[in-house]
């Protein structure tokens, strides 16, 4: 059958793990899929900077008309941000694609928009990748545990966040050397102060509410403090007395209400979740049938994040995504019956 065109907009830490598994693995991926997957455009800012995946040049482009082209079925945006990112997202919709995204910042402040734009056109936006990187947590939530009411989830979130709280307390590493060397390996975001003052893991938090509870959670609903007031002090004596500092986004349902929070805690060493190490996340849900669950694995970084991506548009090729997100309904107003408890 006809292969899936993608075109990729961002080509960055992330778009350059998606770029390489579908030049590198596209037997496998046609295998998965039953039809190719084909990489037709990359469009940057700085052609010059498409390094770490031998992308054929005359595919890189500056031009964000280029997805436009008629063999592109798909357009990942993976440029981060809310203004530029808002608009790929809407323009690619208009013009009948069907979207990936890796950007929660994005979701979270644009969700109803965005799919509405979706919906009426009918077309489909997955977004594995927004919250937990390589951690299959969307499908976790909106598919596996359909059957339950979710009556709270707990987890880490912010990759960097834990990568700097893992280097303080067993290297005795500086903040700042730290977060440096996160920004390095790619973990950060552009804007590092996302990570770091907890609205990452609340907009990752928003995502997951609404995935949950079908509540659309605004920034300011989300009661946040981050690891930027925590210093290499308190992870000593947190220690000493036999505990972890994590940064942990919680919600808790309860009669129709739902709270929202993320901040630094003290877990015992022995949580499961003060065990979770480096740029790894992890998420405890519970649900009202199974019970308790634990999700974790990398939480950010260049291949974790594109498998994430990758299976996005494995699930649109096979037509899977578009059957799951129709069922949905996410971002279109309709509460499981919950309303967020303010802060
Ligand atoms: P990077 O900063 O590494 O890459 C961003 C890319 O987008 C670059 O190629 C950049 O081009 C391009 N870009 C930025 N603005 C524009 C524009 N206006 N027009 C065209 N291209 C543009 O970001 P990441 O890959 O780290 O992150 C991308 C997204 O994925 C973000 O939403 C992030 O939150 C999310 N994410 C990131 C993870 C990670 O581990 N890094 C994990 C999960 C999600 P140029 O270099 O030429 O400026
Ligand atoms: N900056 C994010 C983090 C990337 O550190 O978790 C993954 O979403």
């Amino acid at each position: 059958s006809e292969p899936l065109g993608v075109a990729l907009v961002g080509c960055g830490t992330v778009g350059t793990g998606v770029a390489k598994l579908l030049l590198e693995k596209g037997d496998r991926l046609a295998q998965r899929a039953g039809r190719s997957l084909v990489l037709r455009k990359v469009v940057v800012r700085d052609p010059a900077k498409v390094r770490g995946a031998d992308v054929p040049r005359e595919l890189v482009t500056t031009d964000l008309a280029a997805v436009h082209d008629p063999a592109v079925h798909v357009v990942a945006e993976l440029i981060g941000g809310t203004t530029t990112a808002r608009k790929v997202v809407l323009d690619a919709l208009a013009a009948g694609k069907h979207v990936v995204t890796a950007n929660k910042a994005l979701l979270a402040e644009h969700g109803p928009e965005l799919f509405e734009a979706a919906r009426k056109v009918e077309r489909t936006i997955c977004f594995e990748a927004a919250v937990a990187g390589g951690v299959p947590i969307i499908r976790a939530l909106a598919e596996s545990l359909a059957a339950n009411q979710v009556t709270a989830l707990q987890g880490i979130l912010n990759g960097t966040s834990n990568f700097i709280l893992t280097s303080m307390a067993e290297q005795g590493t500086s903040y700042a050397a730290a977060l440096a060397e996160a920004q390095r390996l790619g973990y950060a975001e552009a804007d590092p102060t996302l990570d770091v003052d907890g609205s990452d893991a609340a907009h990752k938090l928003a995502v997951l509410a609404q995935i949950a509870f079908g509540v659309t959670a605004k920034p300011h609903e989300i009661e946040k403090i981050g690891i930027d007031t925590i210093d290499a002090m308190d992870i000593r004596f947190a220690d000493e007395l036999g505990y972890t500092i994590k940064l942990l986004a919680e919600a808790w349902a309860d009669n129709g209400r739902v709270a929202l929070h993320v901040a630094p805690v003290l877990l015992r060493h022995t949580d499961m979740l003060a065990q979770v190490r480096g740029a790894f996340n992890a998420v405890q849900v519970v649900g009202d049938v199974v019970g308790e669950t634990l999700y974790q694995g990398p939480g950010a970084g260049m291949m974790p994040t594109a498998s994430s991506v990758v299976a996005d548009l494995i699930d649109l090729a096979v037509g899977r995504a578009q059957r799951t997100f129709a069922a949905a309904k996410l971002w279109s107003g309709q509460s499981r019956g919950f309303v967020i408890e303010p802060s």
